[in-house]
């Protein structure tokens, strides 16, 4: 495959009925990380990054009514709480995009009719469960020897008799077996094979509308106005929604999907059905990551044990709390986090390692009286199979092999000019190639030593990470 020259990523955009946890804001970090990587290899306007809130559907409205308030009043609220969220951390997305906007409402009525104009979508009654906690139709064999949805323990499981209308999914079974056969479609392997197994266990039609009388929270359905659009293939649309009128879901685009484990089969399975349904071109890569633990359970606002961004970003800052999700994050396994845990990295490898090294070389650089010739650094860093933990571990290698060098080489008792000149030469220039590396995942801090480096003339400046105790 040759290197596309655009680039569209986008995170799962988040249900409105609680503000969001850093359990969700986790993949907001990571596909925000991947965004800013592929801006500087493919240059700022050739890449666009979407997040946003999902507004429709059974648990938004029911939030909504336990407040009292109307429901667009409530997910008007959400929504905007949500993106104080987001914004706490830096997260540099070019659209938030919210499934009430009206080019959605738009959009989405007309991939709904040109997939029904297709022959795809069909009346018919369902009889069934239906979890809303996934807002997902759900068959006896997915539920635990309770009846309940094994991830929304806490919520009733609805038993349903409903005329509405049914997308045929079975039909794209052999097209969507030929696309997950190919490795780079979802990333990691593990989940890949969860997916082509699912299509073995068999795709069934579902229904993709809800009766109004029911729930009237929703787009109405272009073909019957009794009806509203199912919420997930109504959220799934966001992305055509904000990519292709921009000119992002062409073939020369890279379009890249990050979500969560439990939502990977709407992506990998439901998503390409639907697009190849609608004649749209499929997605190049789902990155599929796990899910944030507290204490070794699930952070979920069902469960209640949440911990909100702005919490921790006011404790330790924007980049320390990227850092430690990217390198300790639930990229393929699930990983269990807490404020201790957070508090000893941000000592240990961010005010020690990385904060303690740059200021080590600012010290001797100034005190040397030298001034370093400037050189251009430019951004090197792989980040490969979207392992961001990988990437800063190897960065972080560097750190501590530039430590080494301090540590063997003593600039601080160094008599020789000329030996001492060079010493610190290559030490100032290490730290002038490591910054430019950090900037997707700490740009604040890449840029700060940036531009303290920067110059002929390097000073001492405040620490990086002061220490908390
Ligand atoms: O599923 N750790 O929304 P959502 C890691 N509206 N990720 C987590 C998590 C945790 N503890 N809890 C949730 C939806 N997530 C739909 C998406 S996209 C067209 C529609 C992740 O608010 C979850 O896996 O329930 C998902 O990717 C995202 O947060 C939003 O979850
Ligand atoms: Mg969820």
């Amino acid at each position: 495959m040759t290197a596309k020259n655009k680039a569209f990523i986008t995170t799962a955009i988040d249900y409105t009925n609680a503000q969001i946890h850093v359990g969700q804001a986790y993949e907001k970090i990571l596909a925000d990380c991947f965004a800013r990587f592929q801006r500087l290899k493919k240059g700022k306007e050739n890449v666009f990054f979407t997040t946003g809130t999902d507004e429709h559907g059974t648990t938004n409205e029911k939030a909504a009514k336990k407040e009292g308030i109307s429901t667009s009043e409530f997910v008007t609220q959400i929504s905007l709480k949500d993106k104080t969220q987001i914004d706490s951390l830096n997260i540099s997305y070019d659209r938030f995009i919210r499934t009430t906007d009206e080019d959605h409402i738009k959009t989405a009525s007309e991939f709904f009719k040109k997939s029904f104009d297709n022959g795809d979508i069909y009346k018919a009654s369902y009889e069934g469960y239906y979890c809303e906690g996934c807002e997902a139709y759900k068959t006896l064999t997915e539920l635990n020897e309770n009846g309940q949805c094994p991830l929304h323990t806490t919520r009733e499981i609805q038993k349903l008799e409903e005329e509405n209308y049914f997308f045929k999914w079975s039909k794209y079974t052999d097209f969507l077996r030929e696309l997950v056969s190919s490795k780079t479609f979802v990333v990691p392997e593990g989940k890949r094979k969860e997916m082509l197994s699912f299509i073995e266990s068999g795709i069934n039609d579902i229904p993709v509308t809800r009766p109004k009388f029911k729930l009237d929270w929703g787009i109405t359905s272009p073909i019957d106005d009794n009806q509203v659009i199912y919420v997930w293939f109504d959220a799934l649309i966001n992305y055509i929604t904000s990519g292709f009128p921009l000119g992002f879901w062409d073939e020369d685009t890279e379009i890249v999907h990050f979500v969560g484990k439990d939502i990977a089969r709407w992506h990998v399975l439901l998503w390409p059905a639907m697009l190849k349904s609608a004649g749209y071109r499929v997605p190049d890569s789902v990155c599929v990551h796990g899910f944030l633990n507290l204490n070794g359970e699930k952070i979920s606002k069902s469960k209640g044990n949440v911990i909100y961004p702005t919490e921790i970003v006011e404790k330790f800052g924007t980049d320390a709390v990227r850092y430690y999700f990217l390198r300790y994050g639930p990229i393929v396994e699930d990983s269990d986090i807490s404020e201790t845990h957070l508090k000893d990295i941000y000592n240990g490898e961010l005010a020690n390692g990385l904060g303690n090294t740059v200021a080590r070389v600012a010290k001797l650089a100034e005190n040397s009286g030298f001034e370093f010739e400037k050189v251009d650094t430019v951004f090197s860093q792989v980040i490969k199979d979207f392992r961001t933990d990988q990437a800063l571990s190897g960065i972080w290698a560097r750190l501590t092999e530039l430590d080494k060098h301090i540590n063997e080489n003593a600039p601080w008792a160094l008599e020789d000019r000329v030996k001492l000149k060079e010493v610190l030469t290559y030490e100032v220039n290490e730290i002038r190639k490591i910054a430019p590396n950090l900037e997707p995942f700490i740009p604040e801090t890449a840029e700060k030593i940036r531009s303290q480096f920067g110059q002929e003339k390097i000073k001492s400046e405040k620490p990086l990470f002061p220490r908390i105790n």
